[in-house]
């Protein structure tokens, strides 16, 4: 992973919000906080959460008695997160490492943390830490995209930065948010941490917009691609933005969009106790 993947700062968490979370984000929002919905928990941490859009979703979806910690490593990410929520006394924020928790052990029901992992560059120890700070009953929920063909705007877009940098193509959307999607390699690391009872469902939903124009500036200005363009002369984003939206439209036209979008649902228990292992999709 190049070290400008985990930076969101600067015009990226407006884009984010703005275009990304309608068009890709929503819908697994409201699906993983519904799965945590179903434990009851009281305490809960949200890792990675970015604009808060899950945290949104879990507001609305937990029991009103429940307490949220939402973190991010990115202080404007959750600056953005605070804004838009509002004060609400259910919600505590921090800035967070997920590789480095600042929590006391066993202090949490859940853990949740949608389309995070993939930018952990030591997930082995981000997923000990997960484990460590929830309780014996415990559950970790997490997303992951999967692979960059079965989403195909991130794809469209990538290729057509490749024939805008031939030799130095700015790769970023392939290699870090599809690039760890190997189910495999994911339960192994969480078996390595001490998890059991893993599961891992693909995710279908459809990412829509009003025109290529929305997907094309959403991922070429909403995520840290914007820093990879940038860093090949700061003049030639909105140049990258428009063959991205060209590629989008020579595909599925120039009126509204609409695709299909795939991801996993991870779930772990933090228990020794139920210790089977099964996979679903
Ligand atoms: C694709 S965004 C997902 C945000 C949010 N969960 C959502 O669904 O919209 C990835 C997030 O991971 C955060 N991040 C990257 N590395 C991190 C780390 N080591 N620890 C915690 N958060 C991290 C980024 O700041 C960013 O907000």
């Amino acid at each position: 992973m190049s070290e400008t993947d985990k930076v969101f700062s600067g015009p990226i968490p407006e884009f984010y919000e703005r275009y990304l979370v309608p068009l890709i984000f929503d819908p697994y929002a409201r699906d993983i906080a519904a799965r945590v919905a179903v434990a009851r928990p009281q305490r809960v941490l949200e890792i990675a959460a970015g604009t808060g859009i899950v945290t949104r979703a879990l507001v609305s979806q937990l029991p009103v008695t429940t307490q949220i910690v939402a973190t991010d490593l990115n202080p404007p990410m959750l600056e953005h997160a605070k804004t838009l929520i509002g004060q609400d006394d259910k919600i505590e924020w921090k800035t967070a490492d997920a590789q480095n928790l600042p929590f006391e052990d066993e202090s949490f029901d859940a853990v949740v943390c949608q389309f995070g992992v993939m930018f952990f560059s030591d997930k082995a120890r981000a997923f000990k830490e997960a484990r460590r700070v929830l309780k014996s009953s415990g559950q970790y929920y997490f997303s992951v995209w999967d692979k960059i063909a079965n989403n195909e705007f991130a794809e469209l877009v990538t290729q057509a930065l490749e024939e805008m940098f031939p030799n130095d193509p700015p790769r970023f959307l392939a290699r870090t948010p599809h690039g760890h999607n190997d189910i495999d390699i994911l339960r192994s690391g969480l078996k390595g941490a001490g998890f059991t009872s893993i599961s891992a469902d693909a995710v279908d939903a459809r990412s829509r917009a009003p025109s290529p124009w929305e997907p094309a500036l959403a991922y070429v200005q909403g995520t840290p691609l914007r820093n990879e363009v940038e860093a090949r002369g700061p003049a030639r984003l909105e140049e990258a933005t428009t063959r991205a939206s060209q590629a989008i439209a020579e595909r599925f036209g120039t009126a509204e969009v609409d695709v299909r979008i795939r991801a996993y649902v991870v779930t772990a228990a933090r228990s020794d106790r139920d210790a089977d292992y099964s996979s679903v999709g």
